[in-house]
């Protein structure tokens, strides 16, 4: 038995130390972060992997505030693989069903559709949906009188620019630019169209330049995976619907069956960008670092909806649980990133947690009353709530369960049951406030991440984990921190 020399302390117990300040304006920092060390996040927060938190519509909201979110696992492979799509498709690089016309069809027509459509030029396809041509408004108004089908007023398929379906925005960028072209069609190798992009749709890609989004311009999204038996087929489902990131989520992360999970699936997929946790300790952190992890989670019990630390009796303060593990990685020279999971109740909290070494927050139930968090809204006591559960709470077991009897096929292998899913709850179910649209949420945060950023004379994120002196406090300085001595309006 031993006891360690330093106190754990939590969000709650310390502020931190207002130093010289170089920023003259909330606009002067940067608030971006490394997810893993190949995505860097606009904002430095992820939506939790929790089912009354984050499924498609979340995920979506998430990346379009610069965020990214995590879709929760509790549910089969081909539901999973289907949220992941339907984030992908919410906003794209390039146009998935472009309207075209057929080869034979007449001038008159090909206007008729480009008015139907408002769009200014249509592509041209054979009857096996090749590639033939593109016709634009021009081409029809400059028409001579004996021109009377679309084959004839045609730009041919010799003379036109096309793309393959993995085409980057970059790249799509250089080759309209270069031919000084206003579309270029999308061809699958067969030479069948299977999209457009057009110089609008890359000029908007560009300008939402805080939405977190991958090469092909689409919205980037998370996706849990857990240790059993079939949870390499669904990495690699998910991994093939374009996931971005792979969030190993176990309770307890520092286990032996974790790390060899995060070393299989660092072999199986070499480039994927593989999230393990949660771990609460500087071994812990390094040894998941080690069987190659990307970045690490942490926390042990500081969620809001957590009973883990009271039903257990472990668990790691939050605060220096976030130390802890950074000066693990640091200590070991492995310089990945740590995400902070659990009991951000403030944007305070937030700056606190990245001063004191996460790069990236996860969040919970902040965002489980949400407009985009899974369920709808009911009235208790007068008032507009959602429901919020903790993964380990007993209404999410039953769920699961209930889920696994419609035969939704989720995987509730020995090891799965080890996991979140016991029998002895480690988890509540609440309800938290109706909080309307989650980019207000995002926003709020982020602009207190702005200001704590020039409290801390930080330009950005590094930096103010650099300049970071936290000063333990009292309870009379907690009473102090927040509004006292007057009545709330
Ligand atoms: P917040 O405070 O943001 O925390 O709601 C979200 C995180 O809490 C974890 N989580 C749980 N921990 N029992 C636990 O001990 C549970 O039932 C449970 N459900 C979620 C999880 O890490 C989440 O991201």
């Amino acid at each position: 038995m031993n006891i360690r020399a330093h106190k754990g302390l939590t969000f709650d117990d310390v502020l931190l130390v207002p130093k010289r300040s170089p920023i003259a304006s909330r606009r002067d920092v940067d608030t971006s972060a490394a997810v893993t060390n190949t995505i860097r996040l606009a904002t430095p927060i992820l939506s939790a992997n929790m089912d009354t938190v984050t499924e498609w519509e979340m995920a979506v909201a998430m990346a379009r505030a610069g965020g990214m979110g995590v879709l929760h696992r509790f549910m089969s492979v081909e539901q999973q693989v289907r949220q992941v799509n339907k984030v992908k498709r919410a906003q794209g690089l390039m146009v998935d069903n472009p309207y075209t016309v057929a080869e034979n069809a007449s001038i008159a027509e090909a206007d008729r559709l480009m008015e139907q459509h408002d769009v200014g030029g249509l592509i041209v396809v054979n009857g096996d949906k090749k590639l033939v041509g593109l016709i634009t408004r021009r081409d029809i108004l400059l028409a001579p009188d004996d021109v009377l089908t679309v084959a004839q007023a045609m730009t041919r398929a010799d003379h036109i620019v096309s793309v393959g379906p993995s085409v980057t925005s970059a790249e799509a960028r250089a080759l309209l630019y270069q031919h000084r072209l206003e579309k270029l069609p999308v061809v699958d190798r067969d030479g069948k169209v299977v999209g457009l992009i057009t110089s609008r749709d890359v000029v908007r890609v560009e300008e939402r330049s805080q939405a977190s989004v991958d090469g092909k311009g689409r919205l980037r999204v998370g996706a849990a995976i857990g240790v059993g038996s079939g949870e390499m087929a669904r990495a690699e489902a998910l991994l093939e619907a374009g996931a971005d990131l792979l969030v190993l989520d176990i309770a307890h992360g520092h286990a032996e069956h974790c790390i060899d999970m995060v070393k299989s699936l660092r072999r199986a997929f070499a480039d994927a960008q593989i999230v393990a946790g949660n771990v609460a300790t500087a071994d812990g952190a390094r040894e998941l670092a080690e069987a190659g992890a990307d970045a690490i989670k942490v926390g042990i019990g500081p969620g809001s909806i957590c009973t883990t630390r009271i039903v257990t009796g472990f668990g790691v303060p939050q605060l220096t649980a976030i130390m802890d593990s950074a000066s693990g990685l640091a200590a070991a020279g492995i310089d990945i990133p740590i995400i902070a999971d659990g009991g951000i109740k403030t944007s305070g909290d937030l700056v606190k947690a990245l001063a004191a070494g996460a790069h990236i927050v996860m969040i919970g139930s902040l965002f489980a009353g949400c407009e985009e968090a899974p369920g709808s809204p009911v009235i208790r006591d007068g008032q507009k709530v959602k429901v919020v559960r903790g993964m380990a709470s007993l209404g999410a077991a039953m769920g699961r369960r209930a889920a696994e009897r419609d035969g939704q096929g989720i995987d509730e292998s020995a090891e799965d049951q080890e996991d979140w899913d016991k029998v002895v709850p480690e988890g509540v179910e609440a309800v938290v406030p109706y909080r309307g649209h989650v980019a207000e949420i995002v926003y709020q945060l982020v602009g207190g991440l702005r200001s704590g950023l020039s409290y801390g004379g930080a330009h950005s994120i590094e930096e103010l984990q650099r300049n970071a002196e936290f000063i333990e406090i009292t309870a009379a300085g907690v009473r102090e921190s927040g509004s006292h001595d007057v009545r709330r309006l």
